[in-house]
């Protein structure tokens, strides 16, 4: 039911990224071998095109899709044009390893952007690695993808940071001091985020009064909420997607909860605000951009972006733009366009500006990068503070 409901609302969106994967060769549609050439290289994206987090794969496609279009304007990558091949997967990690395969085995692309989700990337990764294809995701927080191997990448921080970003909010800031947890048991990302948040909330004094789960897709939350209720927490932490978010919000307030919900970057969404409605406002999470960033390279991207696509970009925007950039810039420096090459040159990406901050690849192929702490508010996201790594 959930499911149809959904799909309705992203209807649209569908029918008109029936376009995307129709490149002048149709390699995404129809199978065709492509490859990159003497005038072209060939980068594939999966991501959620449809589905219950379609906004995630949408946003960063257009994200991806602006870096492409100002590279190739530019002179192309030593004159050479990238090309993008983009596959749905629907949201499932299973498409998103049937679509990283066929990328790398049909299409034979030069490296890899995606995913969104943690889960997915999770599939993905295994998949890149075995067969030598750099793979960066603009926005897997979760610790263990990039831990698959030296050819997996992210220019987003890990959750144990984003969990301490938090759980430091609510403890001191919110000056929460009892916390209830409501984890996605079916997301690697949230259950993940759940434990870091946990650990460090726990560590400041803060106590955890029940922490309770609940599968993606589930439409009822109420037995967890009531028993919620009656321990009256401070605020709830609930790091899922933003689907999930919004319908435990509407039936959090039903149930008379007025604490604030907290969560991460999943939530980051205009969808959230369409399904939660007003029961979202006052929430916080935390994300890695605020489109209120004052600063004139977030300003410019932003000009730049709602020219192309006429709307504000979210955080999925901002990372997906971020991480083509990174695999841009180090294909431009890589020695040769050969797999163990390019991943050597976006291993040595120091001090990149990125739209979403500083980026530099560490050891373990992560960013080290700031957070930032939105609040819901009437239709926005209002920036409330930023915090240093
Ligand atoms: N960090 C989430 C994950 O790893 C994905 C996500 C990133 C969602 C940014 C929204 C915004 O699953």
């Amino acid at each position: 039911m959930k499911q149809s409901f959904f799909y309705g609302l992203v209807l649209t969106s569908i029918m008109s990224l029936s376009l995307i994967g129709c490149t002048k060769k149709n390699a995404g549609t129809t199978g065709a071998e492509t490859q990159s050439s003497d005038d072209s290289i060939l980068v594939g994206e999966v991501g959620s095109l449809t589905g219950p987090e379609a906004t995630f794969g949408i946003s960063t496609n257009k994200g991806i899709k602006l870096a492409f279009k100002e590279i190739n304007d530019a002179g192309g990558i030593n004159g050479k044009k990238l090309e993008l091949i983009t596959l749905d997967d629907q949201g499932k990690p299973e498409e998103a390893a049937t679509a990283v395969t066929k990328l790398i085995t049909q299409n034979k692309v030069s490296a890899i952007l995606g995913e969104v989700a943690s889960g997915r990337s999770l599939a993905m990764a295994p998949i890149s690695q075995q067969n030598k294809v750099p793979m960066i995701t603009p926005s897997s927080t979760n610790p263990k993808v990039t831990a698959v191997g030296d050819y997996i990448f992210r220019v987003c921080f890990i959750d144990p940071f984003q969990g301490t970003v938090m759980a430091k909010f609510a403890h001191d800031t919110l000056k929460a001091k009892k916390v209830a947890v409501l984890r996605d048991v079916k997301n690697d990302y949230s259950v993940g985020l759940a434990d870091f948040f946990i650990e460090t909330y726990k560590k400041l004094g803060g106590e955890i009064i029940l922490d309770k789960s609940y599968s993606a897709g589930d439409i009822d939350f109420k037995s967890q909420l009531t028993a919620i209720r009656a321990k009256h927490p401070d605020a709830i932490f609930v790091p899922g997607y933003y689907t999930d978010v919004g319908l435990i919000a509407r039936q959090a307030r039903e149930l008379g909860i007025k604490a604030p919900l907290l969560g991460g970057d999943g939530w980051d969404s205009p969808k959230l605000q369409e399904i939660g409605g007003k029961a979202v406002n006052g929430s916080y999470f935390s994300n890695h951009y605020s489109a209120e960033d004052k600063s004139p390279h977030v300003q410019s991207f932003i000009a730049r972006f709602k020219a192309m696509n006429n709307e504000i970009p979210d955080g999925l925007a901002a990372m997906g733009y971020d991480a083509a950039m990174v695999l841009a810039a180090s294909m431009k420096s890589a020695k040769s366009l050969s797999g163990p090459d390019i991943k050597e040159a976006i291993a040595a990406v120091r001090n990149y500006q990125g739209v979403t901050g500083n980026i530099s690849i560490d050891a373990d192929r992560n960013a080290i990068k700031s957070a930032v702490v939105l609040k819901v508010e009437n239709g926005a996201f209002k920036y409330q503070t930023t915090i240093n790594p």
